[in-house]
């Protein structure tokens, strides 16, 4: 589906978006492995999270919605059913990595596929700790989909990951839960931390390293969920604020965990007035209101350490770029070539396609020169990101744009539209 727009004047007024994507697809998970009724508010309205609902319902886990809240009925240690067909992740690598790790527990066959993309993405990164630890799989050559048969004999391990990725790290983390003996991930980056908040493990720094535990003594209990909602959402509607005349934009009860924030200690460091009023605190995760107004960027080097802190945000950061003084470059970003798309290459094809002089590297790429065309016509590589960068592009060109393919939103945010008329003049 292409969807169409037109230039707008500003943005003004409030929003409340649904909750963090990453934060809800681990709540449904911990809540289906403890042992009775968890109760989640302000779940993520996304297809990816309803994977993640599909895939527990399938192993016999009832949910239901009763009235704002989403119920799990969680059936404890092991508590899962053999599922009588393949475990469906859609286009969610979170389902399927984490899945990965707490199956390899099990002592049941499952098969996990997913839809073209996610079925050409590595699966390998969470199949070779997992092998260590002695998980049992079959993959077609370490993509989906992937057997997870019983294993002989799971053992715990100390893990230094290759890759920085919170769903290798939650693998193993989750794998963890079932040994009695201390497993550990050891991380040189940062890389999002709510399933070592959500189940309260132990992390430890040490000489420029974290390194995050977890053991049968975590193993969760039925608890109530507040989702902050999606920075990653916010930032769409962030980046159009700033960029629009005369505009002002609250964004409330967004999460503030300060590995995801990232993105806004960047645009004010380009120059953008954002306002942070920290709100509260649920399960660990810390949330509040954004405060946005029209600003004057310029751009800045972004250290390739920050990375795995804005992986997520590159699309819609590129977008900032365009408009701010100087050249836009980002470096160590390989891992953009294993998302929904492959994002450096979704990303240079659009900024091409109106003018931008563009350099691609393997891991990244150079952005600078004005936009030559008064309309754009983007493609959105079936990658919601890419969908909604280029959206907020379209809204900001002297004629508008068209985004072809512009339905996949739906992955993490179906009511992007909707949202946007609430707010733009
Ligand atoms: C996610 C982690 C990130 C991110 C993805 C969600 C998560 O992926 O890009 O959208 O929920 O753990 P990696 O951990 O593979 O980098």
């Amino acid at each position: 589906m292409d969807q169409t727009f037109n230039k707008i004047n500003s943005v003004t007024g409030e929003l409340t978006l649904p909750g963090d994507k990453s934060i809800s697809h681990r709540a449904l998970l911990i809540s289906s492995l403890a042992d009775g009724k968890s109760q989640i508010r302000n779940l993520a309205a996304g297809e990816d999270v309803k994977s993640t609902i599909r895939c527990i319902n399938s192993l016999g886990i009832k949910t239901e919605k009763v009235n704002d809240a989403f119920i799990v009925h969680g059936k404890g240690y092991k508590g899962y059913t053999t599922p009588s067909q393949p475990l469906n992740a859609g286009n969610s690598g979170t389902t399927a990595r984490l899945l990965t790790g707490i199956l390899s527990a099990h002592n049941f066959e499952s098969v996990i596929e997913g839809d073209d993309s996610l079925s050409s993405r590595p699966m390998n990164r969470v199949i070779e700790p997992l092998l260590l630890m002695g998980g049992n799989f079959k993959s077609f050559n370490g993509k989906l989909p992937l057997r997870i048969s019983p294993s002989n004999e799971l053992k715990s391990i100390r893990y230094e990951s290759p890759v920085a990725s919170a769903q290798v790290k939650s693998a193993i983390l989750l794998a963890g839960l079932y040994l009695e003996d201390e497993s550990s991930v050891i991380e040189s980056s940062l890389t999002r931390n709510h399933t070592e908040k959500l189940l309260s493990l132990k992390v430890r720094y040490e000489e420029n390293k974290i390194i995050s535990y977890s053991s049968i003594k975590s193993y969760p209990q039925p608890k109530e969920y507040f989702i902050p909602s999606d920075i990653s959402t916010a930032n769409y509607f962030i980046v159009l604020a700033l960029l629009s005349k005369n505009s002002e934009l609250l964004i409330k009860n967004v999460s503030l965990n300060y590995i995801r924030i990232e993105i806004l200690s960047i645009l004010k460091a380009m120059g953008g007035n954002i306002q942070i009023d920290v709100k509260g605190e649920s399960n660990k995760e810390v949330y509040g209101d954004l405060l946005i107004k029209s600003s004057y960027l310029s751009n800045v080097k972004i250290n390739s350490d920050l990375i795995p802190m804005i992986i997520d945000e590159i699309p819609i950061l590129a977008v900032a770029g365009i408009f701010a003084e100087g050249e836009f470059e980002i470096n160590g970003a390989s891992e953009l070539r294993v998302k929904e798309s492959d994002r450096i290459k979704s990303l240079v094809t659009n900024l091409l396609s109106i003018g931008l002089e563009v350099d691609e590297y393997s891991d990244g790429f150079r952005l600078s020169g004005e936009i030559k065309k008064s309309a754009g016509y983007f493609n959105s590589f079936g990658d919601h990101r890419i969908a909604m960068a280029f959206s907020i592009l379209s809204l900001l060109m002297d004629y508008g744009g068209k985004v072809e393919g512009f339905d996949s939103v739906a992955v993490s945010n179906p009511g992007f539209l909707d949202q946007l008329k609430a707010i733009v003049r």
